[in-house]
């Protein structure tokens, strides 16, 4: 087993990565950390448990230590649910001290020795951690996408075969993703707000980085260009959206390659059965509440696939989205041994 933290344990995505890492069978969750405002106390008593399965008790009473890796000493690897703004040097110190870090934050998504990986999509990036490695302490950094650009790479996956040069996105966003303190019920009750900060930047930049060949030690972005215009609606959790892509094949092509599609990874623990579930024949699918806990929250429903090419695909933001995404790239990173 390999003893595991989770930094920014009380927010959002860090409760989903208690409810996922509580028995996990590789990783032995042994540190939780928040901000000072929790320190210090047990976690069942500080923390307020929004999700919608049980609080997992056999951890209720570990304490919330420092965010810091010399409060952290007997982890060898910490999942990260900090905000971007902490993350950047957090992260940072975790990894000079020795320490693998998977995280969520977007800091260093983008920084060219850091891989920015969804292992059915681009696994072999993870050759990165060895142009970290040469240069540091041991430690490293990996991340995962922004939660809507994951659900759109995950979607594309089977279609990759094809040529195409213009994929334009148009999202419909759950409030989950924004946090616990996101989103005012004021604002999102009876609306829909056609505007999330930095959104549409990172759906159009981190899609060509994952997509993208790994060449010597760095990875050359992929040749298309992605438009995209994002949108909060009110949605508890799952992130919805309507794809387009100019690929010139008959539509009972791109249907097959949807439904034969096998993923180039298999036996990590979190890894769902189909991590894309294609819908042929039923017109009003996927829909969020329907479909968002498929595949235990891991799988990416995709449907409505018309002529142009048109689809609309959908996956659940805090579980595909962020923690589920984070500890399927530490399975993948000890399956491959760089751990
Ligand atoms: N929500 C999603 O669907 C989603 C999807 C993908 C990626 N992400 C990313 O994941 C990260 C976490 O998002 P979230 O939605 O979980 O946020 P959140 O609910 O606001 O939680 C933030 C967490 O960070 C801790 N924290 C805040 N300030 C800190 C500090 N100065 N030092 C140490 N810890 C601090 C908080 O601890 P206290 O409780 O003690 O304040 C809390 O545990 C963000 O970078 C976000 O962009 C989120």
């Amino acid at each position: 087993m390999i003893n595991v933290g989770v930094l920014g344990a009380t927010g959002a995505v860090g409760q989903r990565f208690v409810e996922l890492l509580a028995d996990h069978p590789w990783f032995r969750l042994t540190t939780l950390a928040a901000s000072d405002r929790s320190e210090g106390k047990p976690y069942g008593k500080i923390v307020n448990w929004r999700l919608d399965t049980p609080f997992p008790e056999k951890i209720a009473k570990v304490k919330v230590t420092a965010t810091s890796p010399k409060s952290m000493k007997d982890v060898d690897l910490v999942f990260s649910a900090l905000p971007a703004e902490i993350a950047t040097d957090v992260e940072k110190e975790f990894a000079d001290a020795g320490i693998a870090v998977c995280s969520n934050a977007s800091s260093h998504r983008m920084v060219s020795d850091v891989p920015l990986v969804v292992p059915e999509v681009n696994p072999e990036h993870l050759g990165l951690i060895d142009v970290q490695k040469d240069k540091g302490s041991g430690g490293f950094i990996v991340t995962n996408p922004n939660c809507s650009t994951i659900m759109m790479v995950t979607a594309l996956a089977p279609l990759r075969k094809f040529s195409f040069s213009d994929v334009r996105v148009a999202t419909m966003q759950a409030i989950s993703g924004a946090g616990f303190a996101g989103v005012a019920a004021m604002a999102i009750y009876d609306n829909v707000i056609p505007y999330i900060g930095k959104e549409e930047e990172k759906m159009e930049t981190e899609t060509l980085k994952i997509m993208g060949t790994l060449k010597g030690n760095r990875v050359i972005d992929a040749p298309f260009h992605v438009s995209a215009s994002c949108h909060r609606v009110p949605v508890i959790d799952g992130h919805t959206m309507a794809v387009w892509v100019d690929i010139d094949e008959p539509l009972g092509t791109i249907k097959k390659a949807f439904a034969d599609y096998k993923p180039p990874i298999k036996g990590l623990p979190t890894q769902p059965a189909e991590s894309v579930h294609f819908f042929e024949s039923e017109p009003d699918r996927p829909q969020p509440r329907l479909d968002r806990m498929r595949g235990r929250g891991m799988t990416v429903s995709v449907g409505r696939l018309r002529e142009g090419v048109r689809f609309v695909a959908m996956g659940h933001n805090t579980i595909r989205g962020a923690a589920g995404a984070s500890v399927l790239n530490a399975e993948l990173i000890v399956k491959k041994k760089y751990l």
